[in-house]
């Protein structure tokens, strides 16, 4: 990917250096001084990395330690080994100071070159992709995300999903994989029995005319209630109370009512089919608040017609069989319980549409990698489908990663999942309401801001900031980890935050139309970047790792390590910034400083962008 680095080319330092450890690594084990099988290699090059402290240079490599304990030799000898070959390998020399001696008990240091700095940063201004490589090697990459059961209203819950699957489409999208997002919609479950039932017992013709969401949501609400029939609850509602003593089988009625739809019962099919727009007019509203879009949405209904097959198909290759009337896939011996995939009275379940779905996707998308980005709960669900999917045997599934991206809950201050007072889930428009409303109490609280904001321009900040804030409190978790939900939280104006990263944006924004600077003539005119200043060349470094934060993402799937990324640069930018002048600055050396200035807004910008948060100019 670029290694030479010569003028004009993408670099990817860390990339580039990791290739000349391989060759060291390599020319190591040909000659006998330690035996590092072909396996081997990848996870020793991880070792290589930024450095925490500038003093020890730019990267570090610890692959001496691991190497020296498996061959019995010092961590040091094994360094100056690895040092020797380092700076002939190939390309090297072009963006690395010769090494120096190893340090402490074996660390081999690396410094950029400042030449070879300021051409690939200059590179960068002068580059649409901010100087970052696509991957050599595209994957097609589908993206199962957000996929929420509708028929019932979005909650909290929904938002992890969602947030995290949108961005990490993005990401690996401007990675340069082909990116296929598929919203794998829970629209033929048991919450449609509910609304059936509801229907026919006690919808509200006048309501359904009014406000069709409204009344399928009360519809939904009232039956779970009915149909749980949970003392304490039916005591809080005396409506579902009254339902309830009127119909004390409605638990079996309302399961009822969904087999029917399933078995293709004419008037549940049309029913179904005049409740679906309603539904998906519910969360497309969201969906297009919170900026996000899917290339497909097929719901579970969508491989309804595939499922006979799909356990037909199971069962003749001897991977289904029957279990006390039901039928299942036998995972782990005849002792333990299988993964059911018919129940006895026909019902097919969860699972078995998610194996139908991955035979679709395979067959008609061909995907190197499935991501499943669903709650961290499901997780034993996953590796059983997974698992059969592999037993299989459909053709190509062997080099098809399947790969679930879980995540944790989302909690409220006190600790436990995120409730409304009442009790309820917390929906997931009033939550976005909410934000938006106490985001506009921040907008324009400075004196730049209100001045010359108008109404309208304060709407529309105040809903970039209140969903950009939710979104990035959730982003920049660890996402196996639960969260605590908190609005004071994630709307502070420091601290790795969406409005602080906003706000940053909007103030190197800000010097360009402060200067009348000429972006684009700018960018032109950049031809090399003086970095002469430490705070510069820092500024400068941390710039081109974008593209190293976004691998580093793709690895692990986890969008936390760009918004950690995002937050590091906005500091280098600002001890950059608040101790150099850029506008006073004179000459060559004001355009150099304005053009690491342009190049952060624009790397803020994009990084927000592929997190799907967006910007403003003033806020
Ligand atoms: N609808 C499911 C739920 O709300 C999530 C579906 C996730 N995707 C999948 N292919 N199973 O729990």
């Amino acid at each position: 990917m670029n290694g030479a680095g010569g003028p004009g080319t993408r670099v990817n330092l860390r990339a580039a250096l990791r290739r000349s450890f391989r060759h060291a690594l390599e020319s190591l084990a040909a000659d006998g001084v330690v035996a590092i099988g072909p396996d081997e290699i990848e996870p020793l090059l991880e070792q290589v990395r930024e450095t925490a402290d500038a003093k020890f240079g730019d990267y570090s490599g610890t692959m001496a330690m691991p190497l020296a304990k498996k061959a019995g030799r010092k961590p040091r000898d094994v360094a100056i080994e690895i040092i020797g070959r380092l700076a002939a390998t190939p390309g090297y020399a072009d963006l690395f100071e010769p090494p120096g001696d190893p340090v402490g008990p074996g660390f081999i240091n690396v410094r950029v070159k400042d030449e070879a700095l300021a051409a690939a940063v200059a590179t960068a201004v002068s580059d649409e992709r901010l100087g970052v490589a696509a991957v050599e090697a595209p994957l097609t990459v589908v993206v199962d995300f957000s996929s929420p059961n509708v028929a019932k209203p979005m909650h909290v819950g929904h938002i992890r999903s969602t947030v995290i699957g949108d961005a990490l489409a993005r990401i690996l999208r401007f990675r340069g994989h082909a990116v296929i997002t598929d919203n794998h919609l829970g629209d033929w479950g048991t919450q449609f029995g509910m609304i059936l039932w509801g229907w026919k017992h006690c919808r509200d013709d006048a309501a359904f005319a009014a406000d069709p969401t409204a009344e399928l949501g009360r519809l939904y609400r009232l039956v779970r209630k009915v149909a749980d029939a949970k003392p304490e609850e039916l005591a809080a509602d005396p409506a579902a109370a009254a339902l309830a003593a009127k119909h004390p089988d409605a638990a079996r009625e309302v399961l009822a009512e969904t087999a029917k739809l399933h078995e293709g019962d004419a008037e549940n099919r049309a029913l179904w089919e005049a409740f679906m727009p309603v539904c998906r007019g519910e969360i497309d509203r969201i969906y297009a608040r919170l900026h996000v879009s899917f290339d497909h949405t097929l719901g579970e209904s969508f491989f309804q017609p595939m499922l006979a097959a799909t356990v037909d198909d199971l069962a003749s290759k001897g991977l289904a069989r029957e279990s006390r009337g039901a039928i299942g896939v036998f995972l782990r011996g005849d002792d333990a319980p299988p993964l059911l995939i018919r129940k006895a009275d026909g019902a097919f379940l969860y699972a078995t549409t998610d194996l139908a779905t991955i035979r679709w996707r395979v067959e008609h998308w061909k995907p190197d990698r499935i991501l499943y980005v669903v709650d961290h709960r499901q997780s034993e669900h996953f590796e059983q489908v997974f698992e059969a999917a592999r037993r299989w045997g459909l053709a190509g599934i062997d080099d098809v990663d399947l790969v679930h991206v879980g995540f944790g809950t989302v909690l409220g201050e006190d600790g436990r999942p995120f409730k409304t007072r009442a009790g309820d889930t917390v929906g997931l428009e009033a939550l976005l309401d909410e934000g938006v409303e106490r985001a506009a109490a921040v907008v324009g609280s400075g004196d730049e801001g209100r001045a010359g904001m108008n109404d309208a321009d304060r709407r529309h900040v105040a809903e970039t900031v209140g969903i950009g804030a939710i979104k990035y409190a959730d982003l920049s978790q660890n996402r196996t980890t639960d969260y605590v939900f908190s609005f004071d939280k994630m709307l502070q104006l420091t601290g790795n935050t969406a409005a602080y990263m906003q706000y940053a944006v909007a103030r190197v924004e800000g010097i360009f139309t402060k200067g009348g600077v000429d972006r684009e003539a700018l960018r032109r005119g950049c031809s090399g970047l003086r970095l002469a200043d430490p705070k510069e060349r820092a500024l400068a470094l941390e710039l081109l790792r974008f593209g190293e934060a976004l691998e580093d993402v793709e690895n692990d799937s986890r969008p936390n390590v760009l918004t950690a990324w995002l937050y590091d640069l906005a500091g280098c930018y600002s001890t950059f910034y608040d101790s150099l002048s850029v506008l006073k600055a004179e000459g060559p050396e004001r355009d150099s400083r304005l053009a690491l200035c342009d190049l952060t807004g624009r790397v803020l910008r994009k990084g927000l962008n592929l997190l799907g948060i967006g910007t403003v100019e003033r806020m």
